[in-house]
């Protein structure tokens, strides 16, 4: 099978930031308390008129703009979202209609929470084996808000909202490797639309302590499917949940910090759209560069978690 090449990547984030100096109003915490134990100093949160929809085709219209791909060529359309607008249509079926995409392809959302984002660019992959197009668009999403309860300063602090996509090509012998795995439970669980009040729980440091076990998990799985060792690996960019769980990662590791991206000090904790959140901003910064390998991990609710190692 073809490995993915990232062509290019696109971010959407709402139009109002909220600091952690604005969170202590709402709820009985402060900058310190979050910042030292979860590196986030602020989120963004949507406001009237902003939707999972209009970030996630706010994301997409971006990334295809920069691949200089066809529309047309698409071969699959994925949404990685725990937040959809609706239960159906999904929300990739909504951006297909929004920016005029192919209809004779697959088009569907993904809920594996924070790992979702990789959950999806792994099936883009088997997707565009099965067609034999050459172009896959993958999105994370997520409009955590509507999900939380704003009263409940456990959880409230740590998410945010936001839209990242990234597009990638099927190229023959790219170097790509992946994995998934999941153990369910409710360590994380989010009422979605229905007829339950809209919550979010999470028991901390039950997720803090299955994060630090599957992050490494991940990277030696990666790492020894391909032969390769983190020397060989330009970026690793992990599910941006919170510093200490990565910072605890790079010791048990061993492994040079410097080659771990982190910004959830400006975004949160944004679920499905964090990695390619991260992704959009590395581009933008030049840090990412032809020919650069990148090892990607994600970890959440579900429980999940995936890996995926692929080249620029
Ligand atoms: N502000 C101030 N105090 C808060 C608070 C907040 N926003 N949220 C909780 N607290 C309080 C608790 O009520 C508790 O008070 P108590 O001791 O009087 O009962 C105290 O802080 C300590 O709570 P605890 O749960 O022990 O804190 P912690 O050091 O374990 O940190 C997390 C909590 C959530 C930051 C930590 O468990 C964590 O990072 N877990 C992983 C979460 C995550 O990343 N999930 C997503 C994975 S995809």
């Amino acid at each position: 099978m073809n490995g993915l090449k990232l062509l290019a990547t696109g971010r959407c984030l709402p139009k109002t930031a909220v600091s952690n100096e604005e969170m202590s109003r709402w709820v009985d915490t402060s900058d310190e308390w979050i910042a030292s134990r979860t590196g986030i100093r602020q989120r963004y949160f949507c406001g009237e008129g902003e939707t999972a929809l209009t970030l996630a085709a706010g994301a997409a219209r971006q990334a295809l703009a920069r691949s200089g791909i066809d529309p047309a060529g698409l071969g699959c359309v994925l949404c990685a979202t725990v937040s959809p607008d609706y239960a159906t249509p999904s929300l990739a079926c909504l951006v297909q209609a929004e920016l005029g995409l192919p209809e004779d392809i697959p088009v569907l959302d993904v809920n594996a929470a924070c790992s979702g984002f990789l959950y999806a660019v792994a099936a883009a992959r088997g997707f565009l084996a099965q067609s034999g197009r050459h172009y896959a668009l993958v999105i994370g999403v997520e409009v955590l808000s509507r999900l939380m309860d704003m009263t409940d300063r456990s959880t409230c602090v740590l998410f945010g909202d936001g839209a990242g996509a990234a597009v990638f090509e099927a190229v023959p012998n790219a170097p790509f490797a992946s994995l998934q795995g999941a153990r369910g439970g409710k360590a994380i669980l989010a009422n979605g639309p229905g007829p339950l009040a809209p919550r979010l729980t999470m028991d901390g440091r039950a997720v803090f302590r299955f994060a630090v076990e599957a992050i490494p998990r991940c990277i030696d799985g990666i790492l020894t499917q391909t032969h390769l060792t983190l020397n060989d690996i330009d970026w690793v960019v992990c599910h941006q949940a919170n510093e200490r769980i990565l910072d605890h990662c790079i010791k048990k590791l061993h492994a040079p910090a410097e080659k771990f991206y982190k910004n959830m000090a400006r975004y949160g904790n944004t679920s499905a759209a964090s990695i390619p959140i991260a992704l959009d901003e590395m581009n933008e910064q030049g840090l990412l560069k032809p020919g650069q390998t990148l090892l990607c991990v994600g970890f959440g609710g579900g429980l999940t978690w995936a890996a995926a190692l692929f080249t620029l």
